[in-house]
């Protein structure tokens, strides 16, 4: 048989490169077989059923449930502290629960959104009694007890309802709603 007379034909020949028109190996063409059908399975399963969750949003559930494990073990030991307020705002049950509080006992001086009526913006970087965790908690908690002031005191809340109201109160500030001037002295950056 010469050179030319061979059974795979020459497609194309290039300064003296050949492409031939050859068969594909078969564990090529399964794998790449085995690779689409992968994918039509997995895009059903994750973007359309929706029966698994992707990665991202596995992660996202994890992280969430270790800081509502870590806001439930803080809530029993009772400490309340900068750290322990900055713990427990990261929880989306406390916050959410502070927000529905807030609502509640606290909107008709704030605004729901915290952008102020009577009571100050609490969305600015300025603060009267404090930014900090600890003092907007012992603000909500007491009430500012001073001549002519309307803030009152929640202790009657609970600790409990005030560490979460104080959770909405922390995940609000810096988010400058607009709404009432800026009183007090800026938050230290
Ligand atoms: C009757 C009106 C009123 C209600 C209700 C009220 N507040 Fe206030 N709040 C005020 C006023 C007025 C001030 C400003 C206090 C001052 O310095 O005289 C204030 C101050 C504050 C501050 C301190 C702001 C700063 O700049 O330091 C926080 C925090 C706060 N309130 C949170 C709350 C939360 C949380 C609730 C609900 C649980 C609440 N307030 C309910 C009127 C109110």
């Amino acid at each position: 048989m010469s050179e030319h007379e061979r059974e795979i034909p020459v497609e194309h020949e290039y300064d003296g490169i050949i492409e031939q028109d050859n068969r594909l190996p078969r564990w090529w063409l399964y794998t790449l077989y085995g690779a689409v059908a992968f994918a039509i399975v997995y895009w059903f399963q994750y973007e359309v059923l929706h029966a698994s969750q992707t990665p991202e949003l596995e992660y996202a559930a994890k992280v969430a449930e270790s800081r509502a494990a870590e806001a439930e073990r803080l809530k029993k030991l009772g400490v309340i502290n900068n750290k322990s307020l900055t713990a427990l705002a990261l929880d989306s049950n406390t916050v959410d629960q502070g927000k529905t509080i807030f609502a509640t006992n606290c909107a008709s001086c704030h605004r729901a959104d915290g952008s102020g009526l009577v009571g100050p913006n609490l969305t600015d970087k300025y603060w009267l009694h404090g930014g900090q965790p600890e003092q907007i908690f012992k603000t909500v908690r007491d009430g500012v007890q001073r001549e002519g002031s309307v803030m009152p005191s929640w202790k009657h809340l609970g600790d409990e309802k005030v560490i979460a109201a104080v959770t909405f109160v922390m995940s609000i500030r810096n988010t400058n709603a607009p709404g009432k001037a800026p009183q007090g002295e800026p938050l230290p950056e």
